[in-house]
């Protein structure tokens, strides 16, 4: 009696036959067998380690692979341990993030996390394979041209210049009469640098290296002047700036001028780690100038100028020739590392001039 009631019971259960909830019944049967794989990277700024596990958690979502808080936690950690990676070797690293689905009947989603370490030679190296020239734009800094010119006669005026990429400033010096020196780091900039000076048969003497290695020899007593336009930019740190006082002191002349660009701060605004670490990502290495302060504590030089490099270039420029470059009026403003919808950013390239007392 009792098994034929219960077999009356199963036949009464009727099938589902609405169109609607059998879709969505084939559709979440179907998400299973849904095979994707990916790859997204990442600048390397540490502090966005959160903004990114949401990208990823969100990414993973739209696949119907929904990460349950345990893993996200994992994947934070796994993240962040290569963003540190990437970040300590170099501020122009990524991380890169590959993912696929796991084949069925799995449900799940696995991925691999690495640091792409790129260094600043090589990145110079895809500007000249991809860019046109001129990289840095066609004219010398005016700023560059008229401290030179206030030193007295050019043969009586050796200049060096440190990060001389192409040669933007070192070139007209040279023609204008100075003893033109160069530093670079990225050898396929000192290639070029090398070969117009050749073309035109300017005598310049071109150093390859890294001019914060102790080992490479910068001559004692030498230079009038030092420019650094455009490389303090690429700085990590103050104790970069100290290096670079410390190798500079002997080299120039007393009453010489070490003039730099470097982005600071405006004194209102407190830099925080995220806006640190993206100022360096993004080649816009900012510094307060108390920072700059305590850097020159103890060296032989004394602050003389701090003036906008956009608004001095731009007066002194020809009007034809403004803006030097497409991205450069936007990155000297601070816009390549905020992009905000209503101000300013609080960070300007400045022109730093030191005189060698
Ligand atoms: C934006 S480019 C500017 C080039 C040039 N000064 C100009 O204004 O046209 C920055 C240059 O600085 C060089 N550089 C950066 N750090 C350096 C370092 N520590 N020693 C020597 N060169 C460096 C780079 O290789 C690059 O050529």
């Amino acid at each position: 009696m009792a098994a034929s009631s219960s077999s009356n019971k199963s036949k009464q259960v009727l099938p589902e036959t609405r169109p609607i909830t059998l879709r969505e019944g084939v559709i979440r049967r179907t998400d299973r067998h849904i095979n994707a794989n990916g790859r997204i990277s990442f600048k390397c700024i540490p502090s966005l380690v959160d903004h990114y596990v949401s990208v990823l958690e969100t990414q993973f979502k739209i696949l119907g692979r929904p990460y349950a808080p345990t893993e996200v936690a994992q994947l934070r950690a796994n993240v962040l341990l290569k963003l540190e990676e990437g970040w300590k070797a170099s501020p122009y690293s990524r991380v890169v993030v590959e993912y696929k689905t796991d084949p069925p009947p799995n449900d799940g989603l696995s991925y691999v996390v690495t640091a792409r370490i790129y260094t600043l030679p090589e990145l110079y190296k895809e500007w000249v394979d991809t860019r046109t020239p001129p990289l840095f734009g066609a004219h010398p800094d005016c700023k560059v041209m008229h401290t030179a010119a206030s030193l007295g006669a050019p043969q009586d005026v050796p200049i060096l210049d440190i990060g001389a990429g192409t040669g933007r400033n070192t070139i007209p010096l040279a023609r204008a009469g100075h003893p033109a020196s160069a530093v670079e780091l990225s050898p396929a900039l000192v290639q070029i640098l090398k070969k117009t000076a050749e073309d035109e048969k300017l005598e310049v003497k071109v150093i390859e290296g890294d001019i914060l290695d102790d080992n490479l020899a910068i001559p004692e007593n030498a230079y009038k002047l030092v420019i650094l336009c455009e490389v303090v930019s690429h700085f990590r740190e103050v104790s970069e700036i100290r290096c670079l006082l410390r190798r500079l002191a002997p080299a120039i002349q007393p009453g010489g001028i070490l003039l730099f660009s470097c982005f600071f701060s405006h004194d209102s605004y407190t830099p925080d780690k995220l806006s640190r670490e993206a100022s360096r990502a993004f080649w816009a290495s900012l510094f307060t100038r108390k920072e700059l302060a305590e850097a020159i504590e103890g060296f032989p030089f004394e602050r003389i100028g701090d003036e906008s490099v956009h608004d001095y270039e731009k007066e002194h420029l020809p009007a034809s020739a403004w803006p030097p470059t497409g991205w450069f009026a936007g990155w000297a403003s601070g816009y390549d590392v905020y992009k905000l919808t209503s101000g300013r950013t609080p960070i300007e390239l400045r022109w730093v001039t030191l005189r060698r007392v």
